[in-house]
């Protein structure tokens, strides 16, 4: 973990929070599935910028492209059209500097915490960050997941397994992580948490991060850019700076801003949902969003 005291500093000091970090950046990519009469067109012309240091949340509505996106960007697809660039480079399959959680668990079940922290590196037999077991340990404790080291997945609660699955991509050092809709299934109590823990992390050395979400709340605690999705095929609607301080803490959910980025956001995914809502699957990803706004 590097620099840790600059990128904790404030933002008004004029310290660019880039500095050392990996930026990506999606040039009209577009993507679909199926044969020719049932050809179904998920994203559209998607062109984003994720910015080196920053806490990119990515909002849309379910069904309309997030985890296409995802995928793109992990390598596991391709695009049809457009590049997808990190630092320059073209993306042209799955590579361990982009690290990606998913809402699955994908932690092996013969496995203890540590084994299942440690296994990528070891198998591949490429870790360079010196120690793997004590880097392991560390990030073990980093997670709060010292006294489960040990312990099998299935004897961890859901939000011990996602932050064993934090570990588990961080061990690598990716240049860039992507999270797609990582703490949904959890309980209420348990996401906040999640939350806090993920944002700890994050604040802590400002690892360039994609953060794919349904739900506004979370989107809005959590980010420095708000990336708004329209209805499938997606496309960017709109992008928002969203200017609360850090570190970040629930109190900010309540203030004038947060409810005024809040409503821009909530608009357009308005907006969007109306105009297929013929659609009855983005309807209901529609509702779903709208549901847990909570007020
Ligand atoms: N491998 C695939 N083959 C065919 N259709 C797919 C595939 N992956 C996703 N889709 C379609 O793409 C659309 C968007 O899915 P997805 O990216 O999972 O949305 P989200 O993550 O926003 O809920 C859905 O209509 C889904 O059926
Ligand atoms: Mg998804």
């Amino acid at each position: 973990m590097t620099d840790a005291g600059p990128a904790n500093m404030a933002a008004s000091e004029g310290i660019d929070f880039g500095a050392g970090q990996s930026r990506m950046e999606l040039k009209n990519v577009s993507k679909g599935y199926g044969e020719e009469w049932e050809f179904d067109q998920v994203l559209g012309n998607l062109s984003l910028e994720v910015e080196a240091g920053m806490l990119t949340v990515v909002v849309g509505p379910s069904g309309c492209g997030k985890s296409t996106l995802v995928n793109l960007i992990a390598g596991f697809e391709t695009p049809d059209t457009g590049t997808i660039l990190l630092d320059g480079s073209e993306v042209t399959g799955p590579g361990k500097e982009r690290m990606v959680v998913f809402q699955e668990t994908a932690l092996m079940p013969w496995q203890t915490t540590y084994e299942n922290i440690v296994f990528g590196p070891k198998l591949r037999g490429d870790y360079q960050g010196g120690n793997l077991e004590a880097e392991a340990v560390k990030l073990i404790e980093k997670v709060g997941l010292a006294d489960f080291k040990d312990k099998y997945p299935l004897q961890l609660s859901g939000g011990m397994q996602r932050r064993a699955e934090l570990a588990r991509a961080l061990i690598n050092e990716p240049r860039i992580m992507i999270m797609d809709e990582p703490f949904r299934g959890l309980d209420a109590m348990s996401r906040e948490l999640m939350q806090e823990f993920f944002l700890k992390i994050f604040e802590e050395n400002r690892r360039t991060q994609i953060f794919v979400t349904s739900e506004i709340d979370e989107a809005i605690f959590l980010a420095d850019r708000l990336v708004v999705l329209s209805n499938k095929p997606a496309e960017v609607r709109t992008v928002i700076d969203i200017d609360l301080p850090r570190p970040r803490d629930f109190k900010m959910m309540s203030s004038p801003e947060a409810y005024r980025y809040k409503s821009e956001a909530m608009e357009i995914l308005h907006e969007e949902a109306m105009k297929s809502f013929s659609d009855s699957a983005s309807a209901s990803g529609f509702m779903e969003v709208y549901a847990k706004t909570g007020d």
